[in-house]
């Protein structure tokens, strides 16, 4: 219960400032999720991971070689450090023998076979045997999911953030982000409901007769797609933008690029901003687009891109920021001699640790206790 007592002393504090000096411009902040992360490395640049898969997909689709599938950045041979001390920052070499795996921009792993209509790459619109059209999303979400008001008498809304926050720490798949280098505007997706050919990424959902929907339409683009891991059919994959570790990738970042800026370096602390005496997240300055009214406010800067999605989870954030430099205070202290470097990555490996600790054996054990 530890982890979860100094987590609720500080989160009803937090909350409290987070609501009380919340953005007038809360809906700018919540459109956040054209966001990946900036690669280390432009080879894994979503854009060229889509324009190799893309290639690849193409190829197979008219029975040809791929002229691209040896760009496929996967097949670089990574060369380990058995003896390293902490993590990378991007996952690899988490598993000497299979060093991508885990790692961040590369293929999630499937839980059961894919079930393309082609059988790598379009969505699935019809039943396999009578080959009538499935239903859509909405339709069968409408069926299956029915509000309902189910009050906890045991756990806060701590467990359902606490939830949020540790995927994202695992997980972000980011959208087909590119058509010919040009951002696709979402809302486009509809105006092509009528197409089969789905401006190739967008996969639209109708909503005639919806009881909430009024407009006949949502925008769905899909994921984009990535090449495969080597020996790996070829299919379309889509990226985990993260790795897929319980590694604080949400608090530090899963680039160097990333987990640099957030870095004061200086005693291993974290960069944070003061308000009303209080330290909060440090503002996101690198791109233009995270900053509002000529630059008097922009998103959080952390190490995932939705931190400011709701307070809950923009208030779990400021709380592993703090003890992130709580932790490297007291250990500068106790070492005096130590470098920023060594104080920053042990101070990462005791919060990672943290993360784990609570998420194995309190929300782990509590969700399961309810039987989901
Ligand atoms: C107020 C609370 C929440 C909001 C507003 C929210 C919103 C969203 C949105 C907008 C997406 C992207 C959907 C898309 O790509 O079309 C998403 C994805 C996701 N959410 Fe949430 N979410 C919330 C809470 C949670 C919680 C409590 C969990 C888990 C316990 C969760 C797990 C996920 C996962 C696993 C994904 C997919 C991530 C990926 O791979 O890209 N979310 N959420």
């Amino acid at each position: 219960m530890a982890g979860w007592k100094f987590l609720a002393e500080g989160v009803i504090l937090a909350v409290f400032l987070l609501t009380t000096t919340w953005a007038s411009s809360i809906d700018e902040r919540h459109s956040i999720h054209l966001s990946e992360n900036e690669p280390d490395n432009s080879e894994f640049a979503l854009h060229n991971l889509e324009r190799i898969a893309n290639e690849m997909l193409d190829a197979k689709r008219h029975g040809r070689p791929s002229r691209m599938a040896s760009q496929n950045p996967f097949l670089k041979h990574l060369a380990c450090d058995p003896h390293a001390k902490f993590r990378t920052i991007d996952g690899t070499c988490n598993n000497l023998l299979h060093p991508w795996r885990g790692a961040a921009k590369t293929p999630l792993i499937r839980m059961s076979p894919q079930r393309y209509q082609d059988g790598f790459n379009s969505p699935r619109i019809m039943y396999h045997y009578s080959k009538d059209m499935l239903p859509s999303a909405r339709r069968v979400s409408l069926e299956i999911h029915h509000t309902t008001s189910n009050i906890s008498n045991d756990h806060s809304h701590l467990l359902m953030n606490w939830g949020q926050f540790i995927d994202h720490d695992i997980t972000l798949s980011p959208e087909s982000g590119s058509e010919g280098g040009e951002e696709i505007n979402k809302t486009r997706c509809c105006e092509f409901l009528s197409n089969t050919d789905n401006l190739h990424e967008c996969f639209p959902i109708s909503t005639s007769y919806d009881p909430v929907y009024r407009q006949g339409c949502i925008p769905f683009l899909r994921s984009a797609p990535i090449p495969g891991l080597p020996n790996q059919p070829v299919l379309r994959y889509q990226m985990n933008d993260l790795t897929s570790f319980i590694d604080g990738s949400m608090v530090y970042g899963s680039t160097k690029l990333k987990s640099d800026a957030l870095r004061s370096f200086k005693g291993g602390k974290l960069l944070s901003k003061i308000s009303r005496n209080e330290e909060i997240l440090p503002d996101e300055k690198s791109n233009p687009r995270d900053c509002f009214h000529s630059e008097q406010e922009c998103r959080y800067a952390a190490g995932d891109v939705r931190n400011s999605e709701q307070a809950g989870l923009t208030s779990i954030h400021t709380l592993l920021l703090r003890t992130h430099n709580k932790i490297a205070s007291a250990l500068e202290e106790l070492n005096s001699h130590w470098s920023d470097e060594r104080l920053y990555q042990t101070t990462r490996k005791i919060v990672g640790a943290i993360i784990q600790r609570i998420t194995y054996k309190e929300f782990c054990l509590w969700s399961l206790d309810q039987g989901t």
